[in-house]
């Protein structure tokens, strides 16, 4: 998933090949909120005074003003030098400057809700459940910040819907193959942003590439849109017939809005992903909450992670928060390593990614009988006989490392040795499909794409350009073994079908990025884990189901992976609980879905890892998202802006993000924090956290909490029973952990448990998370 060459671009220092001095880059200048009432041009003369002061003539300030933030956001996005933004970072008004970021998506429905198990999705006739009482999230504005939208999908019909919600105020930006009739009363509002993209590259957009405009080339924003907001279309299928119904997304009469920020990379095979600059997602957030949106889901996420006053997300969202805009953001695809997350702000929803219940199995036969499981959704057969079978590593043109022998880079393999073979691949280095083509360039008459020991047995599908199937870690070994054990290796692949209620399902994938949280690792993060694995939803059909330049087919819908197809699953709840619960806040909302998560699988068994051991708190947050339930949490745990401000004073040092606020003399932990669970780093002894729970279930309630304590700490809660009386009524409590003494060996390592409460109907469940100084 992650793409090396993409990584090792991404990971040189950020120097513009622009025209300005080389030594200037993109930084952002940020101020916290706008103070008073000031028109656009006062506040963009008070940035450019603020310029002036750094830059030696008006003219120089005037030309490196890339971007000024004017709605929410006060801040500013200029080229500056390093000796500049350390001038401006000095000054009292000043919360931050840094560079802009660059982020990405990794590279990487129709079955995710009902295996979400919200069934009245299809079935209207069905008129108790969740969309049905949301009203299918009608008049909920659902933003997303991606790779812009195909607008003409029927997934972005209006028919039937009303007109669109007087509370908005957004655009529909005219630009290349986009007009104004491209929007409509589902596709309320398009914008992009190419500024930030220029100026890191130094060099317009290559329109042969991407539209200059809100249109989407790659694919991946007109997927992530229909996941959260697609209207029902029947009759959909991906390539070769697979995984055909009916799909639409999780509240389809929401209102879509798309702000384009991501682009392809400058002269790449836009198979190896596109980038997404700090400074135009900034003024994204910032016109998106000025245009009035109340969901937005952000399917990006950084190489690293970053802390909050230098990371552009981070401060958007927490714009968008203080207005009840609910922010849900991917934890990214750099996985399963630990501490590999990316946006763990408090304020924003965090979702990692976890398999259906579907599956294509599609198994290979050995020359000697063995049966090895296999899944493909490729949509070209093999004939029904026996091929010669050849393991890439013994296939390679002279001068391939030997470190990656056997991955199918480009150009690494020999025509002669694998004309007409199966040929077995191993990931590692390159895209999945990448080796699909380098093998049908060889001449191969199929691929085996064997995992690595990281993927474990995590099958991802792709729409190869030729036969093919993927095997797990161990069954590429059995391959391999096979081969090694025979003069004459052979094999068959037989192709590849759809199957339901596939077990175990959902476990955690490979690739979803996991825990700690290195930023602050007093909040558990991930938040909640969503379907991310083979979900099929609408593609742009300019691009192709690989994305591969040599790829030519075109296509409606398509199968993608990645935390970025679990994210706006989150985003399309938090639509239906704001459309049903519309005067909960932003952090009622993510309470409402992390507490409500299950912990189980299919089997009734704890969730477990893509390579089959047992996933805990870092891999799945709360759990996986029971839209369902969380439409009814009994109890929420409620969080303001001021709390996360007060959170950012205890948080490590951290310099706040509102320079209007003042931080107490001793700040409070940042455990201390409203939040749904509850992590402590380097417990010293013991420790007391307060939380305060607001019932927003039945009237009469009382509640009773249970524990289930980490190893080798004791956990004490107070009181242990909480009586309401109405709705809205708040009750605090106190959690008190103590380290055993006799447990040294669990130093520097995490510890899980959970408290609950419940009133017999409701099951209020946090996670805890510790770890001992
Ligand atoms: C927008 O473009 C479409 C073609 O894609 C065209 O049919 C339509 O008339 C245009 N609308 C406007 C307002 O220009
Ligand atoms: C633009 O992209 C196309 C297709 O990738 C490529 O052939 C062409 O050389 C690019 N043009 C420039 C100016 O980079
Ligand atoms: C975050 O900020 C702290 C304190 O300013 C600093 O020590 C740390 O290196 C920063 N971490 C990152 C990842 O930028
Ligand atoms: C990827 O390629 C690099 C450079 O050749 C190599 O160091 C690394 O070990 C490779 N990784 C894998 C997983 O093969
Ligand atoms: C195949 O056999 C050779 C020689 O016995 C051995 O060196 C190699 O490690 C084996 N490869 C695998 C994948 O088992
Ligand atoms: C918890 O709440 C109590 C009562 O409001 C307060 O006295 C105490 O200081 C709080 N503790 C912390 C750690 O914030
Ligand atoms: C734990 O707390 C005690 C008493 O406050 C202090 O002396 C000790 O240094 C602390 N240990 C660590 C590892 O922080």
């Amino acid at each position: 998933m992650a793409n090396l060459s993409l990584l090792s671009l991404l990971l040189l220092p950020l120097l513009p090949l622009s025209a300005y001095s080389e030594r200037q880059q993109p930084y952002v200048v940020y101020f916290g909120e706008h103070s008073g009432e000031k028109t656009l041009q006062e506040i963009e003369d008070t940035h450019h005074s603020f310029l002036s002061c750094v830059k030696k003539t008006e003219e120089d300030s005037r030309g490196s003003l890339i971007y000024s933030y004017k709605n929410s956001i006060n801040g500013f996005a200029a080229f500056l030098t390093p000796d500049e933004a350390t001038k401006l970072s000095e000054m009292d008004e000043v919360v931050s400057v840094f560079p802009s970021q660059a982020k990405k998506w990794s590279l990487q429905t129709t079955r995710s809700w009902e295996f979400l198990g919200v069934k009245d999705r299809i079935d209207k006739s069905k008129r108790e459940g969740l969309m049905h009482k949301a009203r299918y999230g009608q008049d909920v504005i659902v933003g997303l910040l991606d790779s812009g939208i195909w607008p003409e999908s029927k997934s972005f019909s209006d028919e039937g819907m009303g007109p669109v919600p007087k509370s908005w105020k957004g655009i529909c930006q005219v630009g290349d193959a986009f007009n104004s009739s491209h929007c409509n009363r589902k596709l309320i509002g398009a914008r992009y942003y190419l500024k930030g993209y220029e100026a890191y590259y130094g060099a317009p957009l290559n329109t042969s590439m991407d539209f200059r405009s809100p249109r989407d080339h790659d694919g991946h924003g007109s997927h992530t849109s229909s996941i959260a907001g697609g209207r029902l279309v029947h009759g959909v299928s991906a390539l070769g017939g697979f995984a055909g119904g009916t799909v639409s997304g999780g509240a389809p009469l929401a209102r879509l809005a798309m702000y384009k920020v991501c682009w392809p990379l400058p002269n790449k095979d836009p198979s190896e992903g596109n980038i997404c600059i700090d400074v135009d997602m900034l003024a994204a957030m910032d016109d998106a909450i000025g245009d009035g949106v109340d969901v937005l889901s952000i399917s990006i996420g950084s190489f690293s992670p970053v802390n909050y006053t230098n990371d552009g997300i981070a401060i958007g969202a927490l714009h968008a928060v203080k207005r009840d805009i609910v922010v849900a953001c991917s934890a990214g695809n750099n996985g399963p390593g630990p501490g590999t997350l990316s946006n763990v702000a408090p304020w924003i929803i965090t979702v990692g990614a976890s398999s259906i219940d579907r599956a294509f199995p599609s198994p290979v036969v050995l020359g000697n009988g063995v049966g090895i499981q296999g899944q493909s959704v490729a949509p070209y057969k093999l004939e029904d006989k026996m091929y010669p079978l050849v393991y890439a590593g013994d296939a390679v043109v002279p001068g391939v490392p030997k470190n990656i022998v056997g991955q199918c880079l480009p150009d690494s393999l020999s025509s002669e040795k694998v004309k007409g073979k199966i040929v077995l691949c191993l990931r590692g280095n390159g895209t999945r499909v990448g080796k699909g083509l380098e093998v049908k360039r060889a001449g191969g008459a199929a691929i085996i794409l064997g995992n690595s020991g990281l993927n474990g047995n995590e099958l991802t599908m792709d729409s190869y350009l030729l036969p093919g199937t993927a095997v797990g870690f161990d069954d590429a070994k059995r391959i391999l073994d096979y081969i090694n054990s025979t003069k004459k290796p052979m094999a068959k692949i037989v192709p590849g079908k759809s199957v339901l209620n596939a077990k175990p399902a959902p476990y955690m994938a490979g690739f979803s990025s996991t825990g700690p949280n290195v930023i602050e690792p007093n909040i558990i993060k991930p938040d909640i884990t969503a379907p991310g694995v083979n979900i099929l939803a609408t593609w742009s059909e300019k691009s192709s189901p690989t994305k591969l330049l040599a790829d030519h087919r075109s296509v409606k819908y398509n199968f993608d992976s990645g935390t970025s197809m679990s994210c706006p699953h989150v985003a399309a709840t938090a639509a239906l609980l704001k459309a049903i619960h519309p005067s909960w806040s932003s952090a009622a909302i993510r309470s409402a879905i992390m507490t409500t998560a299950t912990t189980r699988n299919n089997m009734g068994k704890p969730l477990t890892n893509a390579a089959g051991t047992s996933a805990n708190p870092f891999n799945y947050g709360s759990g996986h998202l029971d839209p369902t339930k969380a439409a009814d949490p009994g109890l929420v745990y409620d969080a303001s802006y001021t709390d996360y401000l007060l959170f950012l004073c205890g948080s490590s040092g951290l310099k706040g993000l509102d320079p209007a606020f003042k931080c107490p003399k001793v700040s409070p932990s940042a455990s201390n924090l409203n939040y749904p669970s509850l992590a402590i780093s380097k417990l010293n002894g013991t420790m007391t956290v307060n939380r305060t729970v607001t019932n927003v279930g039945g009237g009469k309630s009382v509640y009773f909490a249970s524990i289930i304590p980490p190893l080798g700490v004791s956990v004490k809660i107070y009181p242990r029973v909480l009586s309401f009386s109405r709705v809205g009524e708040k009750k605090s409590f106190t959690i008190t952990v103590k380290a055993k003494d006799s447990q040294v060996h669990i130093r520097d390592e995490y510890v899980f448990g959970w408290y609950i409460w419940s009133d017999g109907i409701h099951h209020v469940r946090s996670p805890m998370a510790i770890s001992l100084a």
